[in-house]
């Protein structure tokens, strides 16, 4: 198959609600990542979704709306703390799990009687969906257990050949996945961390929000995961990605004596000129938002210059730093060096 990039003008727009309608894939733009989209309403659509990204079949997906009205027949009911929570962060980067309605193809909830939602805040994700008339289920435009694209460039890299069409909206603006709560359960829980942050939704729901343990620490050898995706390996390069936890100082004395051939560090701007090996910025140490805006593109640089070894400077994990820090210790496989107890 040949796969088009095209700019997503009017015509581009119209061409992929097209190739929507007709069961096919489209990778579009949103604010988060770039994503893979097809028709939420048709298995037979869904299933290449699962096929171009080589996708394990029992993680569910996200369909995107454009509208509140589309929520009919996608969901059962929408529960209060979804529509409080659709007031106030929809159209954007929020995710949130409802009871599944009877519109929504079973492949795309991977059998859960459970569907999640969001209303990209993107123009051209927005224009697609409008255009094409569907709801449309869309997971990262990756290839599984890659980095997410934040371009279409990475994009195509991963679907060149196995898709039929990119559109190319520029860099996202978010630049790490939306935030995924459930309210299908007694208590709101945060399962993916993001750009809406936990204090954000806990502002406008009244109530705490639990966290889901699997966020921040490893799923234990055969406990169930509360979102399917959790328990795949996620985001990592070739390189092996070692996270070091502790002061700037600690770092860089660590990073110094560990300066071999093939050893990147993946740090902060203020930390580039005092290390000794090859740097991948991540933008700001105080610049939580800049960090996830870099995070998935940063990832891909480390390959693409050759590195081996990457020693990733552990971020706080809180606010949206812990959507970096969530999506880092993936990308490390959980390998993290604690450094001030290294040191002892
Ligand atoms: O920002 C985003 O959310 C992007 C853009 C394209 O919208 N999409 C995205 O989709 O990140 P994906 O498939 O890469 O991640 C969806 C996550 C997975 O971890 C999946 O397991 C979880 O949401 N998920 C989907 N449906 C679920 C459900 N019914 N219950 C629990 N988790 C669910
Ligand atoms: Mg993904």
């Amino acid at each position: 198959m040949q796969t088009q990039l095209l700019p997503a003008n009017e015509a581009g727009i119209a061409f992929a609600a097209r190739l929507l309608q007709e069961g096919q894939t489209v990778a579009i733009p949103t604010e988060t990542v770039y994503g893979l989209a097809a028709d939420a309403t048709s298995n037979e659509a869904v299933a290449k979704i699962f096929a171009a990204k080589g996708r394990p079949q029992d993680n569910p997906l996200i369909v995107h709306i454009a509208a509140m009205q589309e929520l009919e027949g996608l969901v059962r009911t929408v529960p209060a703390a979804a529509y409080k929570l659709a007031q106030a962060f929809w159209p954007g980067p929020l995710t949130i799990i409802m009871p599944k309605g009877p519109k929504v193809a079973d492949a795309v909830c991977a059998g859960l009687d459970t569907v999640a939602i969001r209303m990209p805040s993107h123009p051209v994700a927005a224009a697609v969906i409008k255009k094409s008339g569907l709801p449309l289920a869309a997971p990262s435009a990756n290839r599984s257990g890659l980095p997410s694209p934040t371009t279409a460039d990475h994009t195509l890299r991963d679907m060149d050949g196995r898709i039929p069409l990119i559109l190319d909206g520029g860099a996202c603006k978010v630049g790490v996945e939306s935030t995924v709560i459930t309210v299908a359960a007694d208590t709101p829980t945060l399962l993916r961390p993001g750009y809406i942050t936990k204090e954000q939704l806990e502002q406008v729901l009244g109530e705490p929000v639990a966290l889901s343990d699997a966020i921040l620490h490893k799923l234990k050898e055969g406990e169930a995961a509360p979102s399917p995706g959790m328990k795949y390996k996620h985001y990592s390069p070739k390189a092996n990605v070692i996270l070091l936890k502790g002061s700037q100082q600690a770092y860089r004395e660590y990073v110094c004596q560990h300066a071999e051939v093939g050893v990147f560090a993946m740090c902060y701007d203020e930390e580039v000129s005092s290390l000794p090996v090859p740097c991948v910025v991540c933008g700001s140490r105080q610049d939580e938002a800049a960090q996830a805006r870099r995070l998935f593109a940063a990832l891909r640089e480390c390959d693409e210059k050759g590195a081996v070894t990457v020693y990733a400077h552990c971020p706080k994990p809180t606010g949206v730093g812990m959507a970096v820090y969530n999506r880092l210790i993936r990308a490390a496989a959980f390998q993290v060096v604690e450094l001030e107890a290294a040191k002892l």
